[in-house]
């Protein structure tokens, strides 16, 4: 096999000589059969292909759906490793492990793995094209997986194009699905590995074909391997939506950039529009819903750009109402991809808990895993439909409100930042944090209750620094610092904010409806950072007052809980603070600045106690 790999890749155009050796050693290594080279142009064959195959299901005019397997529907945190050679890259949440111990165990599980398959080699840049980053966005994805080519070709920019001209510069990708019912998934005899090998910019992954462990362009290099080069070059990566908000009365144009956890509110906070009740005012830009790359320009400005060229977005409770942007991302044509929703064989229709109402005939409907619905024990027919983290693909022209320049390198000012997530009670609505540190601070503690989008921890309460944990490449301490060096060197400061959209009464309601009615607390934002309002000091930030907030058109039963949303409740806070304490001691070597914006929050309620 290996003598012709030369020939196949020239035919194809792919003349990178690194690229070239780097195909070649897989593929022996693998016992791929067949070598395919990837361009976006191939996706209609392959689509078509995929069909034949019945790895693809048709789910309407140019809609598509698929099943993972059933033990493989989420990223596993566990068995995610960032591998160097140096022990100082060992971090309290990066998994470390000498490159020395991964890489030959990997390479003994991809050895012959591929035998009989196609690899197919993606050639793909996670960045808008023609920028100082491409050499850091670079890439090329061997899988032997057609599903996987399919999202790479809607998640990320492919093509041979955009890596001949980079040398050496292209991290190296290599994806094996493995035998998926035979790994002992969440066993203590768990096969699967997923390692990025960050001083080497290779990424080695073996035993799944969902999209958060297979898809290596988005989650293992856009995150994991782009955060540890941005470590060792200056800049930032983040798991941060990023949109950006006009006022047409004013003209003023302000991008915020936002953490939250996986399938915390990110995608549906990105698509927003301004809700019915306010009007056509202000008008709501999409840049990105997952990652975004940040830097300071030649002018010290703050900027990013969002490195994808797609949207992987949760399916749950997204409908008309909630968010009809998406609705419209995924409509017939669009080459959108559902994964682990629901599906109905005969009509080809799909459905997930959230959609609008459940199917009343059940004839030809099946769920995520592929049984009838009909056919449901007693025990089971209430069980969810779709997977919690069952999910939509498609690219980002797709979007309605995708921003004209969305596919500049430039990226954009970044005026806010803020984080949040899944908190039922202690975080209000939106605080706003004027001082960089306690930004960063804020940041660093960010606690949210885990999703479904890793396996078995939904629902459990942790820290999740920035939203990045999962993601984390290296020491939080370098983190922090590097947070601090980037941020410093803007002229005009981001204002910092925490948001919580998901605080809950005694009955397990949300309290605040959330979704599009989340630009309000945004808006107010802008207006702070104005001058406009001032707001209510705390010693966890600035609330908004009731009077200050755009609450036009919202229920009664919103307007009663208000309060609550807006409350903060200091003996919770004063605990929390002693958990945090905790937290951040386990980061050695963490800045000074940390601690001190952290003792300067504490003093400030226990005065305010006083
Ligand atoms: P992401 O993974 O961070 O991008 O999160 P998504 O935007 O995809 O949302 C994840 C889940 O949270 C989906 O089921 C959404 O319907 C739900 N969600 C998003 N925003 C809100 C919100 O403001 N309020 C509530 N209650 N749920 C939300
Ligand atoms: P999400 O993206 O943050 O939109 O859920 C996928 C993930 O982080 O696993
Ligand atoms: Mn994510
Ligand atoms: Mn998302």
């Amino acid at each position: 096999m290996a003598a012709d790999v030369q020939g196949v890749l020239e035919a194809a155009g792919l003349t990178n000589p690194q690229v070239q050796e780097f195909v070649k050693e897989y593929a022996e290594l693998t016992g791929a059969e067949r070598i395919e080279v990837v361009n976006t142009s191939d996706d209609a064959r392959l689509i078509q292909e995929a069909l034949e195959a019945g790895e693809l299901l048709p789910a309407g005019e140019g809609l598509y759906y698929s099943r993972s397997y059933y033990k493989d529907t989420a990223r596993a945190e566990e068995r995610t490793i960032v591998a160097t050679s140096d022990e100082r890259d060992k971090g309290t949440y990066n998994n470390w492990h000498p490159s020395s111990e991964m890489k030959p165990k990997l390479h003994d599980l991809m050895r012959g793995a591929s035998e009989g398959k196609t690899m197919y080699v993606i050639p793909y840049l996670m960045a808008p094209a023609g920028g100082p980053l491409d050499k850091f966005a670079a890439g090329v994805e061997l899988t032997d997986n057609r599903n996987v080519v399919m999202q790479m070709i809607r998640m990320a920019r492919v093509g041979v194009d955009y890596i001949n001209h980079l040398g050496n510069d292209f991290v190296r990708a290599v994806h094996v699905t493995g035998d998926l019912e035979n790994l002992g998934q969440g066993t203590p005899d768990d096969k699967r590995y997923f390692v990025t090998v960050a001083d080497e910019r290779t990424i080695l992954h073996f035993g799944s074909s969902y999209g958060g462990n297979a898809l290596l362009g988005k989650i293992a290099h856009g995150l994991r391997q782009g955060s540890y080069d941005g470590w060792k070059n200056g800049f930032l990566v983040e798991q941060f939506m990023l949109l950006g908000i006009t006022d047409k009365e004013t003209g003023k144009k302000y991008n915020i950039a936002g953490g939250f956890p996986s399938a915390s509110g990110k995608t549906n906070l990105a698509m927003t529009l301004a809700p019915d009740a306010l009007g056509d005012r202000y008008y709501v830009e999409f840049y990105g819903d997952d990652i975004a790359w940040i830097w300071v320009d030649e002018d010290g400005k703050l900027r990013g750009f969002n490195p994808e060229n797609g949207v992987f977005g949760v399916a749950k409770d997204t409908n008309e109402k909630t968010n009809p942007t998406a609705i419209e991302s995924i409509l017939p044509n669009s080459g959108a991809i559902f994964t682990n929703v629901a599906y109905n064989e005969k009509t080809h229709e799909v459905w997930w808990e959230g959609k609008g109402d459940k199917p009343a005939d059940l004839d030809g409907w099946m769920d995520w895993k592929g049984d009838r619905i009909a056919d449901r024990a007693e025990a089971h027919v209430d069980d969810p439909w779709a997977h919690p983290n069952s999910r939509f693909t498609t690219q980002l022209g797709n979007v309605p409100n995708v921003a004209a320049d969305y596919d500049d390198y430039r990226g954009v000012e970044i005026h806010g930042i803020i984080f949040g997530g899944r908190a039922r009670d202690r975080e209000p609505l939106i605080r706003a944090i004027h001082d960089v540190a306690e930004g960063v601070y804020d940041g660093l503690t960010l606690g949210a209750e885990a999703t479904a989008a890793a396996d078995g921890l939904e629902g459990v309460l942790r820290y999740d620094p920035m939203s990045m944990r999962p993601f984390l490449s290296y020491p939080e301490a370098d983190y922090a610092a590097n947070w601090l060096k980037v941020i410093g060197q803007a002229k005009d400061k981001p204002l910092f904010a925490h948001v919580n959209w998901f605080q809950r009464g005694d009955d397990g309601r949300f309290l605040w409806p959330g979704y599009r009615e989340n630009l309000r607390p945004l808006l107010w934002l802008m207006q702070l950072k104005n001058g406009e309002v001032k707001g209510r000091e705390t010693a966890v930030g600035i609330i908004p007052t009731r009077e200050e907030l755009n609450l036009d058109g919202l229920d009664e039963q919103t307007l009663s809980d208000l309060d609550s949303v807006l409350a903060i409740d200091k003996a919770r806070w004063q605990q929390e603070i002693g958990y945090r304490e905790e937290h951040l001691k386990q980061f050695d070597g963490l800045p000074e600045e940390i601690w001190e914006a952290h003792r300067r929050v504490a003093k400030a309620l226990e005065d305010e106690q006083a």
